[in-house]
């Protein structure tokens, strides 16, 4: 098996990915942070003999360099993105592809015109359970799937100064800027990619509820805890989403409904599912009610467990290492990737504007194109550039005194 040549941008996630490249034979030639610190970790972990870079450009231009992870902030990718491709360097890219739709056409274009592969790096559809339901649908006893659910709940105990400190460390960071519906490749990802349906029309309403002053980041952060985003697919089917949500307790989950039974997995279980089937139509030697452990059934299980996000982590690379070397394309591919953007972004926009629908574009037609090529708007901008658009569905922005406070909070030593 050829080794990839491999160089990683953004090194908090992109640092849990050390292992899992050298176990799917690449070897990680060139790291890039701006942060100097992050890249002297990394020559501890990988050596002397990897380059490390604070400039983008240079890193591109690091000889025999074959393709790049993009880990940086969430919404920055694609302009990374659109350089590697333009060199026919190879790209996977951390969620999401795009945070404009503008970039989204963009995205497209460039991936078209370049020889090198791009892939999304989401990984929730490979978690076990995800898998198990994509064999289950498949093998046909459900019926044709009509309805399914994805969510994405993922709380953080709001007096815990660490654990922000460790994913926010600065008030105006991404994690803070990102509308509810952004972050939704984790819940609508895996329904995609076990039915193959593609989302048409979206519509999202918020659920709004405000953390307590007192809680670390509640002067920071407009009051949305989640969004509940239902598309409506090319195939008839319809499915509710979430973006990143923060209520009850913290779960990863999806639901498939079929015309003759239906497939759960257990909410706060990864591994547990919940396989049902109505009394007058259940297959032949199934029970009405079921309740099971998947098995991985993969040859290389034992490195599996050994990834991170329940083995998530090792399929991301190995079918992104498995699609340079097969010169295909891989499974989620720069359509795969834009669609799931758009949801995204219209989603919030429908949000904003009380449930209003939006058709979810196709950007293999260039009619599709032309319509957003100049679509700018933007959350992450400042409140006064010309294409921002709020963040929350009751405007917020908070003041420089939150902002300090919010500093002063998570610099405390606990
Ligand atoms: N798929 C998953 O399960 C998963 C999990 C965590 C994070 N992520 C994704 O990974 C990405 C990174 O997340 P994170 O939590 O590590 O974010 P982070 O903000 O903690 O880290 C980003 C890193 O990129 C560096 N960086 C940003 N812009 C740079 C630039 N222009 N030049 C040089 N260095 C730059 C920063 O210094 C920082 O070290 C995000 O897109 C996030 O959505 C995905």
């Amino acid at each position: 098996m050829r080794t990839i040549k491999f160089g990683i941008f953004g090194l908090r996630r992109g640092a849990t990915f050390y292992r899992n490249v050298m176990m799917n034979n690449g070897e990680v030639v060139a790291v890039c942070d701006r942060d100097e610190t992050k890249l002297e970790e990394a020559k501890k972990h990988l050596g002397g003999n990897v380059a490390a870079y604070t400039d983008f450009d240079a890193f591109l231009a690091h000889p025999g360099l074959e393709a790049v992870f993009l880990c940086n902030n969430f919404q920055q990718h694609t302009p990374f993105a659109i350089k590697a491709l333009e060199k026919n360097i190879h790209v996977l890219s951390e969620i999401i592809a795009n945070a404009t739709m503008a970039e989204g056409v963009a995205l497209v274009r460039a991936a078209e015109k370049s020889k090198a592969v791009y892939m999304i790096a989401e990984n929730y559809p490979f978690m076990i359970f995800n898998l198990e339901m994509k064999r289950v649908v498949e093998g046909g006893t459900l019926g044709k799937i009509m309805y399914a659910e994805g969510e994405y709940n993922h709380p953080f105990n709001p007096y815990d100064a660490a654990e922000m400190r460790k994913y926010v460390p600065f008030a105006r960071h991404w994690r803070y800027l990102c509308p509810r519906t952004y972050y939704i490749t984790h819940s609508l990802g895996p329904l995609m990619f076990v039915t193959g349906a593609k989302p048409v029309r979206v519509t999202a309403m918020p659920v709004y509820a405000p953390l307590p002053d007192d809680t670390i980041s509640g002067s920071v952060r407009g009051g949305d805890r989640s969004a509940v985003i239902t598309c409506l697919n090319d195939d008839d089917s319809v499915f509710k989403v979430t973006g990143w949500a923060e209520y009850g307790a913290h779960c990863n989950a999806s639901r498939f409904c079929g015309e003759r039974g239906q497939i759960e997995n257990i909410r706060g279980d990864f591994n547990r599912l919940l396989l049902r089937y109505n009394a007058w139509d259940k297959p032949e030697g199934k029970e009405e009610m079921t309740e099971y452990a998947a098995e991985w059934n993969d040859p290389d299980e034992e490195l599996i467990k050994q990834a991170g996000h329940e083995g998530g982590d090792f399929f991301t690379i190995r079918e992104f290492f498995n699609a340079i070397r097969e010169n295909r394309r891989p499974i989620f591919d720069v359509y795969f990737a834009t669609t799931m953007s758009s949801v995204a972004i219209l989603a919030h926009r429908s949000l904003l504007e009380r449930g209003v629908p939006y058709d979810v574009p196709d950007f293999r037609r260039e009619e599709d194109r032309v319509k957003y090529e100049n679509d700018n708007l933007s959350p992450f901008v400042a409140p006064d550039a010309p294409n921002y658009i709020e963040r929350w569905s009751r405007p917020f922005v908070p003041s420089d005194e939150a902002v300090a406070e919010y500093e002063r909070r998570i610099a405390k030593q606990d």
